[in-house]
């Protein structure tokens, strides 16, 4: 990749300096939720977002959020931990995954006292549906109704409310600006970001106590996703660049119903309001595969029956490659009320009128477990074998782009939104107590801003052979085709050996556009940079992943159906480190198994949340 200008190319930036005693990188729903709750203790908070805040991802998020309020039936947050647990297939740490139960009431009764117009029941209570692996009484079941929703609307709901509370207590918004990457001191802290506004091409340097990465995760590394264009892990992207760890990459959430085709959701809602899946003989086949919670099984598990199902010939439509979801049995007031936005997708994505036609729909990525490692209040982690825990100060992750890690190898559905508030609100709480409200913000880093632009003027001058569409779709097609639903040795060495490829290529880059301002090449090629460092990391830390668990399903690595986890060895996150060639280097830390509360003080009974067979 040539560049026009050469060394020091960096320098000839002017940079805009901030100065905040919080940055946080990112407007989606933990983003938010962590602006909100910096802002509200008086910090000078900048938010700085790429989009504008109530267009981030988590405008999509349909189905709900959870939360064991118990309005619609018995529930208990120790019963929302033992769900969780278990849909992490044991991988999740304990202490996360009990904060998120036991604070998830607290956490949404605020979203509703700051206005969320949640869905009621004729006594005026927060409505709540039933998903995808909440069950009652420790796993027996029934399904519980635990998922609180806005219609099918809740992202949209939850991302309004926090955007306008977040202006009401004063926080700044810096909307439309691109983090480029964070500024790191030479004894490790990280004391801010430089980012791009592209509305007028101007260069700024948000120098900070505390930086929060809400950036989200990083679908876009796949062909089919239902995630938006802008998932491209931008924050795993300049934690890796800095030289610090991703986690747990190889965990990514195929969702069951992607549109067939345009893969946009069809909410796990659906199938709680009694939608069912069929295949080519009209069976409802996942009451042969989970006969318990049957089409309301955990995500990885449904995804990879009708993975199963198509594979052995019983896919519809021309070729029997898809599956259908039919709704078309429902009350269409049911509908028209509980699910309207997905009876509109439906209609414009897949042209079916869901009151008559079932949907044709195909697993397709959803969502990543994996991230910036982080404890439970939102402090990213740079173990090392003596201090597997040990903090990056200066640096939180909160949301999708965090690995807290609550969902271990697989997340339940609408455990994603209560992460986000959960989490977002946790880590407020935490830089209360840990920033030193008198120190003054850190000065500004002019080495590692002249680094940083640096990078930015070679993507911005690269003119190699190979325009960033073209790389990012072999990119996508190397992932969707060999880090799929099922894979194996053979599958994921041909992966590693192609994103190595791929990495390689980015040499080669080819930006046309070399302006300043709406420049969408060069916003192109800096978010493939970050989806690069996630796919490689994910393909890597598959490879090396000798058993099946959660949504990592190995075919060669398999007991029965479903499982072949292997706790001995496995029980263990990975951390994976990628350097500029994209070699990536594998380490582990342990499982956090114990959790905070004892007994005797209300907390579960670890007996209850041991590793077991994990059946539905
Ligand atoms: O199906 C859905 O509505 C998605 C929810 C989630 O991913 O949590």
């Amino acid at each position: 990749m040539a560049s026009a200008k050469q060394k020091n190319a960096g320098k000839a930036y002017e940079i805009v300096d901030h100065y905040h005693d919080v940055v946080v990188v990112g407007a989606g729903g933990a983003g938010l939720r962590a602006t909100l709750g910096m802002a509200e203790q008086g910090f000078s908070t900048a938010c700085v977002t790429k989009v504008f805040p109530t267009r981030s991802h988590t405008v999509a998020a349909q189905g709900g959020i959870a939360a064991s309020l118990k309005n619609m039936g018995d529930d208990h947050w120790h019963w929302h931990l033992y769900d969780t647990v278990k849909g992490s297939d044991w991988l999740g740490d304990v202490d996360a995954m009990e904060y998120l139960a036991r604070e998830a009431p607290a956490a949404l009764y605020e979203l509703e006292h700051y206005g969320v117009p949640f869905s009621r029941t004729e006594e005026g209570k927060i409505y709540q549906r039933p998903f995808g692996g909440h069950m009652m009484n420790f796993g027996e079941g029934p399904p519980v109704q635990r998922t609180c929703a806005a219609a099918d609307r809740t992202g949209h709901a939850i991302l309004h409310t926090l955007y306008g509370q977040s202006l009401r207590h004063n926080a700044e918004f810096y909307i439309e600006y691109f983090a480029i990457d964070m500024m790191m001191s030479s004894d490790g802290q990280c004391t801010g970001i430089i980012a791009w506004n592209l509305d007028d091409g101007t260069i700024h340097r948000f120098n900070a106590k505390m930086v929060v990465m809400a950036t989200g995760g990083y679908g876009r590394s796949f062909f089919s996703a239902t995630s938006a264009h802008t998932c491209t892990g931008d924050g795993n992207g300049m934690v890796s660049r800095a030289g610090l760890p991703l986690q747990d990459m190889e965990f990514v959430q195929f969702h069951p119903t992607g549109i067939f085709g345009a893969g946009c959701l069809i909410t796990e809602g659906a199938r709680g309001e009694g939608g069912y899946l069929v295949n080519s003989e009209g069976e409802r086949f996942m009451e042969r595969y989970a006969p318990n919670a049957k089409d309301l099984a955990s995500r990885d598990v449904v995804s990879r029956c009708m993975t199963m199902e198509i594979r052995e010939g019983r896919g519809v439509g021309k070729n029997k490659d898809h599956i259908y979801l039919h709704l078309d049995h429902l009350d269409p007031a049911v509908l028209n009320e509980r699910l309207p936005g997905i009876s509109e997708s439906a209609k414009i994505f897949a042209g079916v009128d869901l009151t008559r036609e079932p949907i044709p729909v195909l697993p397709t990525v959803h969502y990543n477990m994996g991230g910036i490692p982080t404890n439970y209040w939102g402090e990213a982690l740079n173990p090392i074998k003596s201090s597997p825990n040990r903090i990056v100060p200066g640096l939180m992750a909160v949301g999708e782009a965090g690995c807290a890690s609550v969902h271990g190898a697989n997340r339940l559905g609408s455990n994603s939104l209560i992460d986000l508030v959960v989490f977002g609100r946790a880590a407020a709480i935490r830089a209360g107590q840990v920033i030193d409200r008198e120190a003054p913000i850190p000065s500004p880093n002019e080495a590692a801003s002249e680094k940083i632009m640096d990078r930015f003027d070679k993507l911005r001058y690269a003119d190699g052979g190979t325009p960033t569409a073209e790389l990012r779709l072999k990119m996508q097609k190397t992932m969707q085709e060999d880090a799929a639903v099922f894979r194996d040795a053979e599958s994921l060495k041909s992966g590693c050996k192609r994103m190595q490829e791929n990495w390689n290529q980015m040499t080669d880059l080819k930006v046309t556009d070399r302006s300043m301002i709406w420049n969408s090449d060069l916003v192109e090629t800096l978010e493939l940079e970050n989806l690069m460092a996630c796919a490689i990391t994910t393909v890597v830390g598959a490879e090396a992943r000798k058993e099946s668990r959660g949504a990592h399903a190995r075919e060669d690595y398999k007991d029965g159906k479903f499982s072949g986890r292997d706790d001995k060895n496995w029980r263990k996150h990975t951390l994976a480190w990628v350097d500029a060639k994209g070699k990536v280097k594998l380490d582990y830390r342990p499982v956090n198994t114990k959790p905070q509360l004892s007994v005797a003080d209300g907390g579960i009974d670890p007996k209850k949340i041991a590793p077991k067979a994990r059946v539905y």
